[in-house]
């Protein structure tokens, strides 16, 4: 309910079209201060406020329409327990990621209470229909042929208050014939919401959705040209930083290095922390500028002579424990981080706004705030054509279909969001040859 938005417009469209009342909502709020100030504004349509959690509480009765706003939570935010989420399991009858946000058991659960022919409309962040744990969210709902039709905001468009998230609307009809078309649509902004005409939509089959595919390419144009056309993927690979399983340990700054006497050529510099880059070309200079700040920039890397100092400071590390953590324990040799070359290109793996992507003229490596690209036929002139592709207003709006995002509009990529990127097929036939 939060402030009872909803309940106000449904009072203005019932006075617009002077149409008839419901003869009762039942509206849901956990927050009691909020239904009280509520309950003290005038209403002429009759609710029932009912004070309670809607994901725990047990609801008898059918609705014949559901408006929802389901608050944003994370999984690791949330506090039930895996009963509860035991039971959405059972609703659905899929076993649900245990990622999947609190919006997600809303959908799920008001599609469950919706009688013949009830309809609802529910707003969430678009990421459900792209994330991991959408998958099976979309695979309870296309086997139950719930879904009429999804709104997708333009991404531009910022419907949210202070989020960066990107938003949809889901249509719930119950009662759908088994041929009827989902229908699929872009809405530039909220005045357009106003004039939505469903019959513009893009309109999909349900057996022509697949729950493990990212949904939101579907919806325009340019998504089509994702599956016709070339990805990033086809001309290079992306994989996470360097995980040490104990970074404290194995990197170290300047002045930690000349105090246990560690040889340079026992190190590698190594990119430690997101805000150690600034710049969209990374060289040597701004190397040996960290390196002066004393950042913590080299990473441990022994040659197979172990030098009397570097004997000490693995003794040390033995001392510490480092040995028996999980990463380096399960390393061949639990002092040598993994051996990779220097990407040519990085990209941070959050973003609040725009996810940054750094030549690496420098040959530095990287822990795992960066994501690593190799192009698959290296040179300067292929990195720096895919770069200034990465870096343009179109490879963003791309990206922006297969970013991850978290509660507090924190962007995220995984190596596979970045492959997944559609790249002209102009620029891909230049990579590739
Ligand atoms: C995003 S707000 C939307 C409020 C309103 N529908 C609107 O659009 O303005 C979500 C509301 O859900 C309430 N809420 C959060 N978790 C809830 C739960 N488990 N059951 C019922 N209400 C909940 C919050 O207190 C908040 O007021």
């Amino acid at each position: 309910m939060g402030e009872g938005v909803f309940v106000e417009a449904v009072e203005k469209s019932l006075v617009r079209t002077n149409g008839f009342a419901p003869s009762c909502i039942d509206v849901f709020e956990v927050d009691s201060r909020m239904l009280k100030a509520f309950e003290e504004k005038a209403h002429f349509v009759r609710t029932r406020c009912r004070n309670q959690d809607f994901i725990t509480t047990s609801i008898r009765a059918t609705y014949d329409a559901v408006i929802a706003n389901p608050p944003y939570v994370r999984h690791h935010a949330m506090d039930y327990g895996d009963e509860v989420i035991r039971r959405f399991d059972a609703l659905a009858g899929e076993r649900l990621s245990r990622m999947t946000n609190l919006y997600g058991l809303f959908l799920i659960k008001i599609w469950t209470l919706l009688a013949p022919g009830g309809r609802a409309a529910v707003i969430t962040p678009a990421e459900w229909l792209n994330a991991d744990f959408g998958r099976a969210i979309k695979a309870f709902f296309l086997r139950e042929n719930a879904i009429e039709a999804v709104l997708h905001f333009d991404h531009a468009a910022q419907v949210f208050d202070n989020a960066l998230t990107t938003a949809a609307i889901t249509l719930f009809r119950r009662g759908r014939g088994d041929d009827d078309d989902v229908k699929l649509l872009t809405v530039h902004d909220l005045r357009a919401l106003q004039a939505v005409d469903l019959n513009e939509a893009r309109r999909f089959r349900r057996s022509e959705l697949e729950p493990a595919h990212k949904w939101t390419p579907l919806f325009s144009t340019r998504g089509r040209r994702t599956s016709e056309g070339s990805t990033l993927g086809d001309v290079a690979r992306c994989t996470r930083g360097i995980a040490t399983g104990a970074n404290r340990y194995f990197t170290l700054r300047e002045s930690e290095r000349r105090h246990h006497g560690i040889d340079l050529r026992d190190m590698a510099f190594c990119i430690t922390k997101a805000q150690q880059i600034r710049e969209q070309i990374l060289t040597k200079a701004h190397v040996r500028q960290l390196v002066q700040m004393d950042e913590r920039i080299h990473l441990l890397q022994p040659r197979p002579r172990i030098t009397a100092a570097v004997k000490r400071y693995l003794e040390e590390g033995r001392r510490l424990g480092v040995h028996k953590r999980y990463l380096p324990s399960h390393r061949p040799v639990w002092y040598r981080p993994e051996q990779r070359k220097a990407a040519p290109i990085l990209v941070s793996v959050f973003a609040r706004e725009a996810f940054r992507f750094v030549v690496n003229r420098a040959g530095i490596l990287s822990l795992t705030a960066y994501h690593a690209i190799y192009l698959h036929a290296p040179g300067r002139d292929r990195v720096n054509a895919l770069f200034d592709y990465l870096i343009s207003h179109e490879a963003q709006n791309e990206l922006r279909h297969h970013q991850r995002i978290y509660a507090d509009g924190l962007l995220k990529l995984e190596p596979r969001d970045v492959e997944a990127l559609s790249i002209p097929m102009e620029l891909s036939r230049r990579l590739s040859g």
